[in-house]
């Protein structure tokens, strides 16, 4: 029995192209041909000026953070409902996530609860100094409310669309919204670099100034001459050139992740105890992951652990959704605003395989085995 994976990465054929150029020109390096034009064909493809490609997305966070002014001892607002990538570079600066529940919705920040952060951390003279906001399994968040609260109260959003590359808000890419926005090409993700991320903005200047930071801040001297602290985050020509060939599939492989999440919807839904993450007029998502949430009152017993487990037995991957970071033992000192929304999400959700290479056999085996579980109760 072969295995089916949750999001296993999909290449075109068309990676060796670009491998096999950067090894016949010597460009083994973090910089060269390929990076260049992953850069201008990524930011081409958000509809934004400019994109600096980094070893991941979670060093793509770090940067903004640190371009955001973020230091030792500032507040910096984080949705519950994420990968711990989100927060950890908060830490990483010595400064303190405030987590942020969820809304019903799209699972993103709630606006609501954000206000009542804002207004809280004002009200005691620690003002945040960045907002993180993140799409959460492709799905945008609350991008009109959320950008409201940014200008009323002049606190600087960070987009993390590492999930969300190829979704969109009112007809404009995800990715674009943010001073500075960040994606991941973590293997598991829409598209990949094998491991990378990249940062993108309209302003040259925080470009300019995240490429001399990611490249071990190097002052203009013909010797080594460093002013401030630098990173090594650049991404490597090699891993750019898996990433051409992967942008030019991409509109294919977030075709094939939508029609995933159709298939599943139309087979799914005739379970009445299950529903999905929903998308709301003027938002479209990715479908990155497809998630369903088993609601335990008409459940009859059956909870999301039985389904995953029932899956692994026959040799198909399945995930909880994510852990709430306010959960996390990690965290379990950082400040929370919110009721339990992500929590009730976490407990009742299962991220199904998802890969834009799943077959419709593939689909419907899943499919019937999900049934199944429901059927034997
Ligand atoms: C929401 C979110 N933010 C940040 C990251 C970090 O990206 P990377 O794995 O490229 O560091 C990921 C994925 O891994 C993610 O899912």
């Amino acid at each position: 029995m072969k295995k089916i994976w949750l999001s296993p990465p999909h290449m075109s054929g068309n990676e060796l192209k670009y491998i096999r150029e950067a090894f016949e020109s010597n460009w083994i390096a973090p910089l060269g041909p390929n990076v260049d034009a992953f850069e201008q064909k990524l930011a081409n493809y958000v509809g934004i000026d400019h994109s600096v490609a980094l070893s991941s997305g979670t060093a793509a966070i770090h940067l903004a953070l640190i371009m955001a002014g973020v230091g030792q001892g500032d507040i910096v607002i984080c949705p519950t409902f994420t990968f711990a990538a989100s927060a950890n570079p908060i830490v990483y600066l010595k400064a303190t996530p405030v987590f942020i529940d969820s809304e019903n919705s799209t699972w993103n920040l709630c606006p609501d609860v954000l206000e009542e952060a804002i207004i809280y951390y004002i009200k005691i003279g620690k003002k945040p100094k960045a907002i993180i906001g993140v799409h959460i399994y492709g799905m945008p968040m609350q991008l009109n409310e959320i950008f409201s609260l940014c200008e009323k109260y002049e606190i600087p959003f960070i987009e993390d669309a590492a999930e969300a590359l190829g979704s969109s808000y009112q007809g404009k890419k995800l990715g674009s919204f943010g001073k500075i926005s960040i994606i991941s090409f973590n293997g598991n993700k829409i598209i990949t670099t094998s491991g990378g991320g990249a940062l993108l903005s309209d302003d040259l200047s925080l470009i300019k100034k995240a490429k001399f930071l990611a490249s071990q801040a190097k002052d203009e001297a013909p010797h080594y001459q460093h002013s401030e602290i630098g990173y090594n985050y650049r991404l490597s020509n090699i891993c750019a050139g898996i990433g051409r060939a992967q942008l030019e599939v991409l509109d294919e492989r977030v075709k094939s992740r939508q029609a995933n999440f159709d298939f599943y919807t139309k087979e799914l839904r005739k379970l009445p105890r299950i529903s999905f993450q929903n998308e709301p007029p003027g938002f479209v998502s990715n479908r990155w992951l497809t998630c369903i949430i088993i609601d335990p009152k008409l459940a009859e017993g059956i909870n999301p652990d039985r389904i995953r487990l029932h899956l692994e037995a026959k040799n198909i991957e399945s995930r909880p959704l994510w852990k709430p970071l306010h959960l996390q033992p990690v965290f379990k000192d950082v400040p929370y605003f919110g009721g339990n929304v992500a929590e009730k999400l976490f407990e009742q959700g299962l991220c199904l395989p998802s890969g834009s290479n799943l077959t419709e056999n593939d689909l419907s085996v899943i499919c019937n085995n999900i049934k199944a579980v429901f059927h034997k109760s």
